[in-house]
């Protein structure tokens, strides 16, 4: 039996992936501070799905996830899938305050730099250890007012290259869902209707390809990915 953390695993694309895993046998560590959307995800399958409330930049908080993957019986996956946005609406560079700045970089980089050395010697153990963060196409283009948040997923894309090329047992991946119709998605274009937007259970398909066919490390863009419908 596998065992996955899913930080963010609470709502949005976390949300989706946990429920997908857990239909396929995984045990899911799902994360998230808001206690009633961990709930939802509790209820996709109580057997499968451990819900661990917490904030992702707190080191306590990271010990009861490695105990919880202990108890589990080890650990196969980490999903660095919590995030943050920054200030909504985004502001430009010039706007961008020092700790408007640090506050991304605290949940978007340092956060999971912290979580995955915890979590090395469990991962290390596993027949099939694996990595992902989440990654942006703001990580590799320049789009106006996403100077923060794209300087972080760019900075977290980086500190995993690295990782990968440290840790060559693990498969360790950045990996672009592209737009997806979530909360955070609706923060970066308020008052804009973003139904249009795919759902993210309709992306975690792509992801889930990734995992089982387990190719080198790197970054991959699910659009490049995307299953053509038969
Ligand atoms: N949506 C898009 O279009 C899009 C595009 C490219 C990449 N992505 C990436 O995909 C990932 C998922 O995004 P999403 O759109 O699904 O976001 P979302 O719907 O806003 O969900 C974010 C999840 O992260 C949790 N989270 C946020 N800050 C946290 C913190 N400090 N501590 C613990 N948990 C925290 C949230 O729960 P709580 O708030 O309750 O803690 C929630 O479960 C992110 O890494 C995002 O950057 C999204």
């Amino acid at each position: 039996m596998s065992t996955a953390i899913i930080t963010g695993g609470s709502r949005g694309f976390g949300h989706a992936l946990t429920a997908a895993l857990a239909r396929d046998g995984w045990t899911v560590i799902a994360t998230g501070r808001d206690t009633q959307a961990l709930d939802s995800a509790l209820a996709l399958d109580p057997t499968r799905v451990i819900t661990i409330r917490g904030d992702v930049r707190d080191p306590a908080h990271h010990r009861e996830l490695v105990s919880a993957a202990e108890r589990a019986g080890g650990l196969d996956l980490l999903v660095h899938n919590a995030s943050t946005l920054g200030p909504s609406p985004l502001p430009a560079v010039a706007k961008l305050t020092p700790e408007e700045l640090t506050r991304i970089f605290d949940v978007n980089v340092v956060a999971p730099l912290a979580l995955t050395n915890l979590v090395l010697p469990l991962l290390r153990a596993s027949a099939q250890p694996t990595l992902v963060a989440l990654s942006s196409d703001a990580a590799v283009e320049a789009y106006e007012g996403w100077g923060g948040y794209g300087s972080s997923k760019a900075a977290l894309d980086h500190l995993m290259a690295v990782l990968a090329a440290e840790e060559p047992a693990l498969a360790v991946y950045a990996f672009d869902p592209g737009d997806m119709r979530t909360a955070m998605h609706q923060n970066a274009f308020p008052g804009e209707d973003i139904s249009d937007r795919p759902e993210p259970a309709t992306v975690v398909p792509v992801l889930l390809d990734l995992l089982r066919e387990r190719p080198a490390s790197g970054r991959y863009q699910a659009a490049d990915r995307a299953r053509v419908p038969a």
